[in-house]
């Protein structure tokens, strides 16, 4: 088998959410630029039609649908469009995702729900309706859902995104294990820091300087540093791997601070 067929996505229709910037945009041209037809989901709607119009640029297939990943009826909506255009959704990266800067005793129920909604039920919901089609279609399936060395680790200030997050490597594996024999394999990443809006102010702060010198590889990530776990999750490469969270960080998370 060559590399080239084994990661091939030609046949495959990618739906990627948080797709108007950050580390969504790359997974989005990278799919596409391996074949995937694709779907790009996020709220901000003239963002989307910008990458949209790169990946054709690109040659690449895509449309873009303005949602909130948060709208159960939205989501439907999204599925629908997407099967018009393309058929059904056979890859599904659970990616939009929000942060916030609170330490515990002033974190507002507010913050937790808008992290928890967008950052874990989000993933089941969207996982949940790409699964029910999928197997409704008999396609073979994967969903790659975009955790964080949070998930593992924790940080002072960061707990609604911490326990999302390790929520999204349970459910990875919950879902794996009642999915994988219909065809849907579930997987997730789990990166470091990547400098994105999510982050930016953050990590260019004296503390991000600071981190930046505990990780083992000497840098924070960068564009292209997550696109091959994608697409071995994504593909036929990742076949027989299913429930498995792929951390990709630099070796950050061996020395994970809690300051
Ligand atoms: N950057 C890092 O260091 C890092 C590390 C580990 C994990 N991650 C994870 O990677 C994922 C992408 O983050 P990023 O760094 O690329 O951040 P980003 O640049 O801020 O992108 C976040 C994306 O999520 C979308 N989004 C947020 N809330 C949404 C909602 N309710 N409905 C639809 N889309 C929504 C945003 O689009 P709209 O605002 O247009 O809706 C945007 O496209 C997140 O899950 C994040 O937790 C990032």
């Amino acid at each position: 088998m060559r590399a080239a067929d084994m990661f091939n996505l030609s046949d495959r229709v990618a739906l990627v959410t948080g797709a108007s910037s950050g580390l969504g945009v790359r997974f989005a041209e990278v799919l596409a630029a391996n074949g995937a037809r694709v779907v790009l989901v996020a709220r901000r709607a003239q963002r989307l039609a910008e990458v949209k119009g790169r990946i054709e640029g690109a040659g690449g297939t895509v449309i873009a649908v303005e949602a909130d990943v948060t709208d159960r009826a939205a989501m439907k909506r999204t599925f629908d469009e997407a099967e018009r255009a393309f058929g059904p959704v056979t890859v599904l990266v659970n990616n939009a995702g929000v942060a916030h800067t609170h330490r515990a005793i002033d974190l507002p129920e507010s913050e937790w729900r808008r992290v928890l909604d967008t950052n874990l039920d989000a993933v089941f919901f969207w996982s949940q309706e790409a699964a029910r089609r999928m197997m409704a279609a008999k396609a073979r399936g994967a969903i790659v859902n975009i955790a964080s060395i949070l998930g593992y680790g924790v940080s002072k200030g960061v707990l609604a995104y911490a326990v999302a997050k390790a929520g999204v490597v349970q459910l990875t594996r919950a879902l794996a294990l009642e999915w994988s024999f219909k065809g849907v394999r579930v997987n997730a990443i789990a990166p470091g820091w990547f400098e994105t809006e999510i982050n930016k102010d953050y990590l260019q702060s004296d503390h991000g300087r600071q981190m930046v010198r505990e990780i083992p590889i000497g840098r924070f990530g960068k564009d292209g540093d997550l696109d091959g776990a994608l697409l071995l999750l994504s593909s036929e490469a990742g076949a027989f791997i299913t429930g498995s969270t792929l951390v990709a960080d630099g070796g950050q998370m061996l020395a994970l601070r809690g300051d």
